[in-house]
């Protein structure tokens, strides 16, 4: 069992080197005016017309929500819930269309406008949402929802302004993965709710892959009985009181997903349910091994990864995933069902003589082809039901039915390719759309993938490449977010992730290209947050908070402190330990401290602080001290850096590592040894838990040179002079830790590129770096 790391953010020095990566256009508001009445409207996604008038509407506890019809009405009440769930006041439904009220009007239109369309009018005299049908009237009402919420509290006072808006894209998504961490389904019900009050229309709902299947499918009760749970790897996956192995399960029942495709539906949201094949089928394999392509039996994976497993593509197979969907096309009633398809490593099928012989027999001349037979006959199946199939830019290495569409994840290259060659697209590109990469460089984000994809990456992300020739673009069908769950174990790093990046999304699939613009975007996002404060929607703060970069001078006992926020928001700090206020000095240009010292800083808009204020203990010791997310990558290390979770304790809070997998290597770049007569090392244990298919050859690290390998600490770089050589033990001491201490040579000096790495194959368990301390003499 391994004990949670006390307090590592936030600790002062350690984290020097971070920061000012990724500066972004200066965030509109950094003046400290407190105003009552919002006046400016702060909308997300902005709308595609807009007109300020004069005056404004008061919204209290006697105006009237006016709507008729069924549908009218439907919206008005969702409005009345939704104003109430962020704190506003109660308001009642009639039918009166008096003086003062917020009508809702539904006028259909025989012409063939946007359904999602709506027009908005808020006049001294009352409001009215008007559109042709009622997902556009919805549209309305969540606007007007937004104008609502934008201030200090709910049921406030609402600018008069003229609406008329319309999305750019009908496709507007995001995937959540509860295959790897399971969502329960108030969770799931949470970010349907969220997704509609950012004018999303589309949840991709990734039910299957190797660590899971998670949808109930009556005809096949051992889906969910043996690949409904796995056994975590490490300590997590173990009793912490009896050792006996504690699985991890979790399924969506028919009568559950039936109800949150209702909820989902209420919110004209549609859910788009994922069966992948014939790769990410490990779970499905363990539990019927008749599907499988070897004979080896499987289990549900507790790895994360490419793995080589995939399904066979036998005749009884394929009957097998038609039964499967047969029962998923009776759940989701919306147009598509994904198949997957994506990272099918293909030498099994290679391996099998059987899966060669169904080559020959269904005419596939490559692996892939076979594939593309599979995907052929599901999507026969799929449109003899009136399903449309989509899957990953995979399936467009084999033939491909023309009415298929595919989403471009690896690039935007599979996507402009479908284009052209008549396939509807939705684009989700993992360098721009994918939210289980790290929002920040900041020490609290949680576990995920270093490599930063920024709200700013994604808000300059445009799913219509300005390659593509005009007359294809309407293949577009939108735009997808993301979010794989492999280091995302709780529902709170789940929101951390999404929002507000998601806003970002909603803002691309939404608004007319010619609008957006991420400065004016930053200077909304204020009024946004204090919305998800409001209903209790979670969302990183690492983006709102301040940061710091040092540089030292430890023989003058002084540092020079730079201050930033990541999406440039004005930084307020105080030096005598108070909490900075909107009155506190706004950070201009680098400071000079005498340590030690107490900095605290926070980032300012709307005269208020967007997140917690971060203090920064700068001590002659804390110079001395860096933790891992403070060290650079080595050069060389493989690109594989990841923000590992500790795999224990079973319960409760877990350390974070940042690692690269293939190379366990980290440099303290230009460390002043002078007067260092030792360096202590603090590292923690994880489990290697990771399948790399192909990538496999690409792990590099050094050999051992003793029998459990040894840690490694080398000046001037990794390539430089070694310093100190420790053995390493079996195991860490009890506590999950292994502290050691690695005497420098004498006369070591001067500013040094520390290279520390563990030596010895990272597996079965992998030292990872916590910690670094010199030790003067
Ligand atoms: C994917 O990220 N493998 C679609």
């Amino acid at each position: 069992m391994k004990r949670p790391i006390a307090h590592r953010a936030l600790a002062g020095l350690a984290f020097a080197l971070l920061a000012l990566t990724g500066c972004t256009p200066k965030a509109g508001d950094d003046t400290d005016a407190t105003t009552s009445a919002p006046i400016t409207p702060s909308l997300i996604p902005a709308p595609a017309a807009l007109q300020t008038g004069e005056g404004a509407f008061d919204i209290t506890a006697d105006t009237r929500l006016a709507a008729s019809g069924e549908a009218a009405t439907r919206v008005a009440q969702q409005f009345a819930t939704y104003l109430q769930s962020a704190g506003g006041p109660a308001l009642a439904t009639t039918q009166d269309t008096g003086k003062g009220a917020i009508r809702f009007v539904l006028e259909p239109d025989a012409t063939d406008k946007n359904p999602e369309a709506y027009a908005l009018d808020v006049t001294p005299d009352g409001v009215t949402v008007k559109a042709h049908d009622e997902r556009g009237l919805f549209y309305g009402a969540v606007t007007l929802w937004q104008l609502a919420t934008q201030g200090d509290k709910s049921g406030v006072t609402l600018p008069a302004l003229h609406i008329e808006d319309a999305p750019r894209f009908g496709w507007r998504g995001f995937m959540l993965d509860p295959a790897r961490h399971f969502q329960q389904v108030d969770d799931v019900k949470k970010i349907i709710d969220a997704m509609a009050l950012h004018k999303l229309n589309t949840l991709h709902w990734h039910l299957t892959d190797d660590q899971g299947w998670r949808i109930e499918i009556k005809q096949y009760p051992k889906l969910t009985d043996i690949g409904g749970c796995r056994i975590p790897a490490g300590d997590g996956g173990k009793d912490p009181t009896t050792g006996e192995p504690r699985p991890y399960c979790g399924f969506y029942t028919q009568d559950q997903i039936r109800d949150v495709v209702k909820y989902a539906a209420e919110r004209h949201i549609t859910v788009v349910p994922e069966i992948n094949v014939p790769g990410h089928a490990t779970a499905a394999i363990a539990a019927y091994p008749e599907l499988g392509s070897i004979d080896t039996p499987l289990v549900p994976s507790n790895e994360w990864g490419v793995f080589p497993n995939l399904v066979n593509v036998e005749e009884g197979t394929i009957t097998f995933f038609e039964n499967v969907l047969g029962e998923v096309v009776t759940l989701f009633p919306g147009t598509y069902v994904h198949i997957g398809g994506d990272e099918a490593v293909k030498d099994q099928w290679e391996a099998s003589a059987r899966e060669q012989a169904r080559m020959r027999e269904v005419g596939a001349k490559t692996e892939m082809d076979l594939q593309g037979y599979l995907v052929g006959r599901l999507e026969k199946y799929l449109a003899t039901h009136g399903k449309r199939l989509i899957g990953w830019d995979e399936i467009l290495e084999a033939k491909l039915p023309p009415e298929a569409t595919v989403m471009s994840w690896r690039g935007i290259e599979g996507g402009l390719q479908a284009a052209r060659q008549g396939h509807d697209v939705v684009m989700s590109p993992s360098s721009k759309t994918y939210l289980d990469y790290l929002q920040t460089a900041s020490p609290n984000e949680p576990p995920g993938r270093p490599a930063l994809i920024t709200l700013q990456d994604v808000y300059g992300f445009d799913p219509v490449p300005t390659e593509l020739e005009e007359s294809q673009r309407h293949h577009i069908l939108g735009i997808q977010a993301n979010l794989w769950t492999e280091h995302t174990r709780t529902f709170a790093r789940l929101q951390h992730n999404a929002f507000p990046r998601l806003a970002a999304v909603a803002e691309t699939g939404w608004t007319p290209a010619a609008k957006k613009d991420f400065a004016n975007f930053t200077a909304r996002l204020p009024a946004q947050l204090k919305r998800y404060d409001a209903i209790g929607l979670g969302y990183a703060k690492t983006p709102f908070e301040a940061m710091i970069a040092t540089e030292d001078d430890r023989k003058a006992g002084t540092a020079k402190i730079t201050l930033s926020n990541p999406l440039g928001y004005a930084v307020r700090y105080t030096t005598d330990g108070s909490e900075p206020k909107a009155t506190s000095p706004a950070f201009t240009t680098p400071l000079d401290v005498k340590l030690p010292a107490t900095v605290r800083a926070a980032a300012f808009a709307e005269g208020r602080a967007l997140a917690p204020a971060s203090t920064f203990e700068l001590t002659p010791a804390s110079l001395l001290s860096r933790t891992d997310e403070a060290m650079a990558v080595c050069p060389d290390a493989g690109r594989l850096l990841l923000r590992l979770e500790d795999d224990g304790p079973a319960d409760g809070e877990r350390a974070i590592f940042n690692a690269t997998i293939f190379y366990p290597c980290w440099q303290w770049n230009q460390a002043d040894l002078d007067g260092i007569a030792s360096i202590k090392v603090r590292a923690g244990r994880i489990p290697y838990y990771f399948q790399l298919a192909h990538d496999e050859p690409s792990r590099n690290f050094e050999p051992a040179k003793s029998p459990l390998g040894e840690l490694e600490i080398l000046g001037g770089g990794c390539t430089g002079r070694t310093l100190a050589t420790v053995a390493l033990p079996a195991a860490p001491d009890a506590d999950g830790f292994l502290d050691l201490e690695a005497p420098l040579p004498a006369g070591t000096t001067g500013r040094q590129d520390l290279c520390v790495r563990f030596t010895g194959d990272t597996r079965p368990q992998m030292w990872v770096l916590d910690r670094i301390t010199l030790q003067p003499q």
